[in-house]
């Protein structure tokens, strides 16, 4: 199959090397010039593990490449793939679909043939009937369907995810489409679910399944600040909760509330949707707002850590990004937080292993960069955990109480056993544990 991807950024890219390497011939047009020049060039414009080899050897083998001309892209294509971003429109909350129609019009354009156009962006249920009516108002002699393939990868774990999925979502009508689809996941069909499925359905499935896994942090979250409350560990209580098989173990750890790319803006279109719709989704708006508050709050625990007040007070902060294992910063907690802590009179040093180019971008530029873990807390009063990259679970404990003028840390992804700490002589808060 030749397959075009439109737009290569965090999904574009891993779904089109993923798709070279199941044996397509795969090529990804973007309009970022630099990202596409950087990507002929064979660097990787996200950190991403594993990205750059499989991006090398597919480029190598000649399955793999990449261009600004979205015409040579469609030249003789069997499915083109929109993956461009829809990120929060400011002025309502709904998704910004301008990149999706952009992206449409021109693949109406330049279509070559009989063509799949595929939705792969999360966009809001009706979006693929749109894209239909775009594309042929654009060129009303194209000859195209359109299908929605909804993408449920994990930054820091695209790959695996992108390979062995739990399931793919193919939604769409009439068999000439389908059977391209299941031609493109034919390489992965034995050992995947299917679920085939009507437009509506499929884009529904999407914001779904966000918004469950949402609901679900939220729900272990606010656990958390009872067990506090009561003398429970929430490390206890998801481990109980969810070796129940009908509640399930994953997506129950408690934390700085969440972040990333997708959670915050597609559980924030979905209660639009719905609203719009006359069907509000109460439980998703309470959650959107349940977590709103938690990142804003993860400072006052810092200063509570702190007897009160952090004026004057130095805070290390180790992890920026939203999440391990990637560079986004995009809706990340310590976008909130850190801001809060300046708020409250703090000196801010931090340190995130891959995500400090794109922090120092979007918080102010009183905060400190530092070039490791060690260098932000030496001489600083606290250190505040908001990432859980694997660095951060090393540190060697004697060191850090050495560093610290006064060893408190304040531990948002409990990483360590308050045991530990308090052997090691440290002063350790964490989430839905007792401080010690
Ligand atoms: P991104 O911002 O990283 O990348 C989007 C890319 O599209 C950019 O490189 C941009 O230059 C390019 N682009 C915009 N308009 C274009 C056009 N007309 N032609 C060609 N290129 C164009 O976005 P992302 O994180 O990859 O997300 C893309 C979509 O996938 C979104 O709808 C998102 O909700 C969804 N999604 C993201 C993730 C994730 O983990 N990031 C996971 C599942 C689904
Ligand atoms: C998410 C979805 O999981 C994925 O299916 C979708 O395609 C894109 O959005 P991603 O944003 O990359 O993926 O990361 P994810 O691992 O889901 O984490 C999202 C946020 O939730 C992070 O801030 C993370 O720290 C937080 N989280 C996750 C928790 O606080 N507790 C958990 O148990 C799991």
């Amino acid at each position: 199959m030749r397959i075009a991807m439109i737009g290569t950024g965090y999904v574009g890219l891993v779904s089109g090397a993923c798709f070279s390497q199941f044996g397509h011939d795969v090529i990804c047009v973007d309009v970022d010039e630099n990202k596409i020049s950087r990507l002929k060039k064979g660097e990787i414009p996200i950190y991403e593990p594993g990205l750059d080899k499989l991006v090398s050897e597919n480029a190598a083998a000649g399955r793999l490449a990449f261009t600004t001309d979205i015409a040579e892209g469609l030249k003789g294509c069997d499915a083109v793939f929109i993956a461009v971003g829809t990120p929060t429109r400011p002025e309502d909350g709904h998704a910004d679909l301008k990149y999706v129609f952009a992206a449409a019009e021109d693949i109406a354009r330049n279509m070559d043939g009989y063509t799949v156009v595929v939705d792969k962006s999360t966009v809001p249920v009706g979006t693929a009937r749109k894209v239909y009516e775009r594309i042929a108002q654009t060129n009303p002699d194209a000859d195209f369907d359109v299908v929605s393939n909804p993408e449920f990868l994990r930054e820091g774990a695209a790959i695996d995810d992108f390979m062995h999925p739990d399931r793919v979502v193919l939604g769409g009508e009439g068999e000439r489409a389908m059977s391209v689809m299941r031609k493109i996941y034919e390489p992965i069909a034995a050992e995947t679910k299917i679920v085939e499925t009507g437009l509506e359905s499929a884009e529904l499935i999407k914001y779904a399944a966000n918004a469950f896994l949402a609901v679900k942090i939220s729900f272990i979250n606010e656990l958390a600040d009872l067990c506090e409350k009561v003398g429970g560990n929430v490390g206890d209580v998801a481990v109980g909760m969810g070796l129940d098989s009908r509640i399930g173990e994953k997506f129950l750890q408690a934390g700085p509330g969440y972040g990333g790319s997708c959670f915050p803006k597609d559980t924030l279109a979905l209660a639009q949707t719905a609203t719009a719709q006359g069907a509000p989704v109460r439980i998703v708006e309470t959650v959107i707002d349940v977590n709103s508050r938690r990142k804003r709050a993860m400072a006052d625990r810092v200063a509570e850590a702190c007897g009160g007040s952090l004026s004057g007070k130095t805070v290390a902060v180790l992890g920026v990004t939203f999440k391990a294992e990637t560079d986004d910063m995009r809706d990340s907690p310590a976008l909130d937080i850190v801001p809060a802590l300046q708020n409250m009179g703090a000196v801010v040093r931090a340190y995130d292993p891959q995500g400090m180019d794109e922090a120092a971008k979007l918080l102010n530029d009183d905060v400190q960069w530092m070039a490791g873990a060690e260098e932000a807390m030496g001489g600083a009063d606290v250190a505040v955990i908001i990432t859980e990259w694997r660095e951060f679970r090393e540190l060697d404990l004697q060191k850090v109480k050495s560093l610290l003028k006064d060893p408190v840390i304040v531990d948002l992804r409990n990483l360590y056993e308050p045991a530990d700490m308090v052997a090691s002589g440290l002063r350790y808060h964490s989430i839905g544990r007792q401080a010690v």
